[in-house]
């Protein structure tokens, strides 16, 4: 079987898809792109400033776009931000790729982000409660557009990849 010529890996904050998707790109010859990183190559601005100046619908406009162009290449695996499944047309855009959603549970999604300020849904009181809620709500939407579902919290990037290059 041949191997697919997109993959996207989706999941929450903290769930480790750019370290993944790094390491997976590498071992499969392919480019890896990251649209948060992308977004704010093209804009200049990170993502706070976006979020602050645009809102969260401005930023989820340009997320759109800059998924669907990248997707329009091929080789390449993309990881992307953690609210990417939320507009039905990303998922639409989502079905052309081989699609892994990286599943890791809140409390360690909470450990890995909880020194990071570059994430704006967390800069409040209640991080932890924020990461629970986004899991209830988005967990179904990320299972509804993976092909492959990947428990990621337990093991490191290697053992990961090896087991999910095995799987494509
Ligand atoms: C977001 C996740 C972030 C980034 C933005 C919004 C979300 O990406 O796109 O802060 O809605 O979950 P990561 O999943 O890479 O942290």
């Amino acid at each position: 079987m041949s191997l697919p010529e997109k993959i996207v890996l989706v999941g929450p904050m903290g769930a480790g898809k750019s370290t993944i998707g790094r390491h997976l790109a590498r071992q499969l010859g392919y480019d890896f792109h990251d649209s948060d990183r992308e977004l704010e190559y093209r804009t200049g601005a990170n993502i706070p400033w976006i979020f602050d100046m645009e809102g969260e619908s401005g930023f989820r406009d340009r997320e759109s776009r800059v998924i669907s162009e990248l997707l329009q290449k091929d080789h390449i695996v993309l990881a992307t931000g953690g609210g990417a499944v939320l507009r039905p047309e990303n998922r639409k855009t989502l079905a052309q790729a081989f699609v892994i959603y990286l599943k890791v549970p809140p409390d360690l999604q909470y450990e890995r982000t909880r020194r990071d300020r570059n994430r704006p849904l967390l800069q409040n009181d209640d991080p932890r409660g924020i990461l629970e809620r986004l899991f209830r709500e988005r967990d179904p939407l990320y299972t509804e557009v993976a092909d492959l579902v990947i428990e990621g919290g337990h093991r490191g990037p290697r053992s990961l990849v090896r087991s999910l290059a095995g799987r494509l």
